[in-house]
């Protein structure tokens, strides 16, 4: 696995909504995967600043050439330039960092392309998904996966992106309301049946809700495609106690979820820290996500129900939606007219939205989780029971019945 850092100070502006996108989300992530030793059993390759032309694969001139001038800027100018976008905050040395960002998924990218690594991630800041062509959005500065997946088409010749992305949405009321983020925005011309959006019209969701979704939608389609690689947008406000989120994931779950997608592209996966405002469970994740690529075995789920009303019923209209574009959805039921929709709802005039920044002063009721348990490494990777007189076959150690595990060849056996 490979592992990247890189952070930026404090930010200057004042507004609440920056004090949760703060350095310690990376401090603090690193300082746990040392001490629990999952960083000691990583490869941890150095970041370089993305180049301006790698930049420029998912973003414009004008505003790359934006951008630069930010290290110069006043305080006061820095200010104006922040308020032209939505919920992002520039910093004199944000520029440095977003390049270093960006560039960190392209490391991670070359390095599981190249098979240095079989998969890894990268813990960066600023985050990406929410940066667009021509705008900083949402903490995001640069789309560091956006970039990382034209980057792999360019230099590896993977051939075609599907897109798949769930967020909180409910019915458009919530931040940023793009009518682009609901079900039946499938993607154009070429590109039809490759944009897969589920919206969460519900906040609270659970394990059980997101594993239903990844085993209705994202892997059976995710299967039929047959990627090359997989990027993911590792955004762990997804997870319980997120006060942007507002979700109900266990940080346990981030383990299935990965390893699920672990089966894909030969295993080749590069996950890019995005998201995830609650110190206490974002670490948790992302140690969960890092053993899980590591290769240890994933935890048992603690009890899971079945999927809420609203998360079937997103998950019956992207199904639906889809199901021109992909034979594994074929089947899917076609939705009546009547069917209580995810479709947008017209935002009425003075109508109520969901703020970024809000929930602080909403009071959210205290959420509270277990520590995922201990997950142990097991000492053998895999045993073959033979008969007697099988010669051990290549690759493979042999025991005797009666011989007990010598504690040093055994470790010699162990996942590396
Ligand atoms: C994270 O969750 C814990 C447990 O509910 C809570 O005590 C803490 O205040 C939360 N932190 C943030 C930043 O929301």
């Amino acid at each position: 696995s490979y592992l990247a850092k890189c952070c930026f100070p404090y930010l200057t502006s004042t507004d609440p909504a920056c004090k949760i996108e703060v350095p310690e989300r990376l401090t603090v992530s690193h300082e746990t995967l040392v001490r629990t030793g999952l960083a000691d059993r990583c490869v941890s390759v150095p970041v370089r600043e993305a180049t301006d032309a790698e930049i420029l694969l998912a973003h414009s001139e004008e505003y790359l050439e934006a951008v630069k001038k930010t290290p110069y800027m006043s305080l006061e100018d820095l200010m104006e330039f922040t308020r032209q976008y939505g919920d992002v905050y520039f910093h004199p040395n944000i520029y440095h960092c977003a390049k270093l960002a960006a560039g960190a998924a392209l490391q991670l990218v070359d390095s599981v392309m190249t098979g240095k690594v079989r998969n890894g991630m990268a813990l960066v800041r600023p985050p990406g998904h929410h940066s667009m062509r021509s705008a900083a959005n949402g903490f995001c500065v640069f789309n560091n996966v956006a970039i990382a997946a034209q980057y792999a088409k360019q230099k590896y010749g993977v051939q075609s992106v599907l897109y798949f992305s769930w967020h909180r949405y409910e019915h458009q009321k919530f931040w940023p309301h793009l009518r682009d983020s609901d079900y039946d925005i499938v993607g154009k011309e070429k590109g039809a049946g490759f944009n897969i959006n589920v919206p969460w019209n519900k906040v609270g969701m659970e394990n059980g809700d997101y594993l239903s979704v990844f085993c209705h939608v994202l892997l059976p389609v995710a299967y039929e495609f047959c990627p090359d690689l997989v990027l993911v947008c590792a955004g762990f406000d997804s997870a319980i106690g997120d006060p942007e989120g507002e979700m109900c994931a266990t940080p346990d779950v981030f383990a299935h979820l990965t390893h699920l997608l672990m089966n894909l592209a030969g295993g080749k996966l590069c996950a890019v820290l995005e998201g995830g405002y609650n110190l206490t469970s974002l670490v948790q994740s992302v140690c969960q996500t890092v053993q899980t690529l590591l290769g240890d075995p994933v935890p048992r789920p603690a009890s899971l129900k079945s999927p809420c009303i609203s998360a079937l019923e997103s998950l019956q209209c992207v199904r639906s939606a889809h199901k021109a574009y992909w034979s594994c959805l074929k089947h899917a039921a076609d939705l009546p007219a009547s069917t209580i929709s995810t479709r947008q709802i017209k935002l009425g005039e003075g109508e109520e939205t969901t703020e970024k920044g809000e929930e602080e002063e909403k009071d959210a009721e205290e959420k509270v989780w277990p520590e995922p348990p201990k997950r142990v490494t097991p000492p053998v990777c895999a045993a073959l029971v033979l008969p007697d007189d099988v010669a051990c076959p290549e690759g493979c150690e042999c025991f005797s019945f009666s011989e007990d595990l010598d504690p040093l060849l055994a470790s010699k056996l162990r996942y590396g």
